[in-house]
């Protein structure tokens, strides 16, 4: 059970998953609410607090649901919206809380607003979308979609002008500087909150507002917007939450959550590749490094740390250097590419390696910040590199290993795995079978994490182990202190702690106590999660 805090993210496990890849209730090859709904319980069983769904509202789908054609309705391929209202209210009887994806930068060009707009030059819509008849301003803004967009500026035939967007062509750019805009969006945020839900991710949220000689990006005016929403939100339900999607510097994300009045949590992005950096050089500086540059926030705010997303593994926050040989350690085949990242998933990154997979996930959970774990990865789900863009990465939940994987009754839509990931081979019920399975190995790390408030909101406070394969830190929170070690190494490594340490310690992993020696023998890629009590 998620508590009543106001402040309940700020220990919370997250899980992102997609509806239309989780299950297929009725038959037609596309997972749904009332699916997803029938399998909450095993979202119980995992032990997390609260849900992330991806974009379920109508939509092309040239972005899979992140271009948007109503706002105010479910796409009728997952359900209807008393499915909907059906789903919140069976997740918060389990105590499992749900945010929606807030897609505020851009609708799709199907939407109707856009349709009017590129109609006529008198519609009051005109105005919501970012019009010119140059492709020349904002030059300075980056392309995000390199691989498949030649430029931000996309010539409309029917309008006679240029039409901007960050991402793609399909993805018309709303105007935030008129006010229509702004209100319209607001009441957006009303009618899902409205509806029960717990809060939202804020889709994009760097590219609100364009300026003249600006990379139009994190602009003041955009802050002043977004502290609008969060206002707005406060007021009208408290103890709901914005989490912040910008994949930014921690220097840059820092201001998003403003004196605690802007957003409640942000996603860490640069710390995750930082985790890939770490696992393979066996040495724990890249993630010190990335830690130390990382400004503190609000006491009310919490950074959202992850392993994997629906996206690519994003390299946009390294060093043109360091993406050249996460590339190379990574991505080995070029399909495994995609613009500045790779679209693999946290399995085959880290070779099904079922060591190097715990000590990523005790990475996961014992750095600061919330953890969010992407739906599949729980049972080390693979990914295909023969589906384009990241749909390889969004495969069907594998249930079982019957043919359609229990995902459906029918051939799935997005085609299921094969190979060393198949559905016969990975799957949610043998590993619910086998108390070795990586599942129970996760579920256990997540019971132990959900007892231990310094591992959900303590300080992080260093220690020189003598040994740069060894990541040596405590977690601190009010009287409770835990030590965390993990040896990145393949290696056996010796960590020495020198003093200032009791004799004894509880390990919560094992739930025995142990003496605590001054040097600590660790096997290859091996953790401990020790609580310091005298
Ligand atoms: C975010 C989403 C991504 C989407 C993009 C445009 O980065 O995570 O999936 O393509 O926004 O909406
Ligand atoms: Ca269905």
């Amino acid at each position: 059970m998620t508590t009543n805090s106001p402040l309940w993210y700020k220990d919370a496990i997250f899980y992102e998953l997609h509806v239309r890849a989780f299950y297929d209730s009725n038959a037609d090859g596309i997972g749904d609410l009332p699916g997803l709904t029938e399998k909450l319980d095993y979202l119980q069983t995992l032990g997390v607090n609260c849900l992330w769904l991806l974009p379920i509202y109508p939509s092309p789908r040239k972005d899979d649901g992140y271009d948007i054609a109503d706002y105010y309705n479910i796409d009728p391929a997952y359900g209807t919206m008393q499915d909907f209202e059906n789903f919140i209210h069976a997740a918060h009887q389990r105590g499992l809380r749900v945010i929606m994806d807030l897609v505020l930068n851009h609708t799709s060009d199907q939407h109707p607003w856009f349709q009017a707009a590129r109609a006529s030059k008198d519609s009051p819509y005109r105005d919501y979308y970012v019009w010119s008849d140059t492709d020349q301003k904002y030059a300075d803004a980056r392309i995000i979609f390199l691989d498949t967009e030649p430029s931000n500026w996309t010539w409309d035939e029917q309008a006679g002008q240029y039409y901007w967007h960050r991402f793609y062509a399909s993805q018309p750019d709303l105007n935030y500087d008129n006010p229509a805009v702004r209100q319209e969006m607001l009441r957006v945020a009303d009618f899902w909150l409205q509806k029960g839900i717990d809060g939202f991710r804020a889709d994009a949220v760097p590219y609100l507002i364009e300026r003249e000689g600006s990379n139009c990006e994190n602009l003041p005016e955009t802050h002043d917007y977004l502290k609008q929403l969060r206002a707005h939100i406060d007021e009208g339900y408290p103890g709901r939450i914005l989490l912040c999607e910008a994949n930014q510097s921690p220097q840059d994300v820092r201001p998003y959550f403003g004196e605690g009045d802007e957003f409640h949590m942000g996603f860490h992005f640069p710390l995750m590749p930082r985790i890939y950096m770490s696992l393979q050089k066996e040495t724990i500086r890249d993630l010190q490094e990335i830690l130390a540059q990382t400004p503190p926030i609000p006491e009310n705010c919490q950074w959202c740390i992850f392993l994997r997303n629906h996206d690519e593994l994003t390299l946009e926050m390294v060093t043109e250097e360091e993406r050249q040989w996460m590339w190379q350690q990574y991505a080995p085949d070029p399909r495994m590419k995609l613009n500045l990242g790779i679209r693999r998933r946290l399995a085959p990154l880290l070779q099904n390696d079922r060591a190097r997979l715990e000590l990523a996930n005790s990475l996961l959970l014992t750095l600061p910040g919330a953890p969010i774990i992407y739906y599949g990865d729980e049972i080390g789900m693979g990914d295909n590199l023969l589906l384009p863009d990241r749909d390889g990465v969004r495969t069907p939940m594998q249930w079982d290993s019957s043919p359609q994987a229990g995902f459906s009754t029918t051939t799935p839509a997005t085609p299921l795995l094969t190979g060393d990931y198949a559905p016969e081979r990975v799957n949610v019920q043998d590993q619910l079978q086998n108390p070795a399975s990586l599942f129970h190995a996760l579920r256990h790390m997540l019971q132990v994490r959900q007892q231990s408030p310094a591992l959900g909101q303590g300080s992080l406070h260093w220690h020189n182990p003598g040994n740069p394969a060894i990541a040596l830190y405590e977690r601190r929170h009010l009287q409770e202190r835990v030590l965390i070690l993990h040896n990145l190494s393949g290696l056996a490594q010796v960590a020495s702690l020198g003093g200032g340490f009791p004799a004894h310690v509880r390990n919560l992993l094992t739930d025995q106590t142990q003496p605590l020696p001054t040097e600590i023998l660790l096997q290859p890629r091996q953790f401990l999660w020790l609580a310091l009590e005298d």
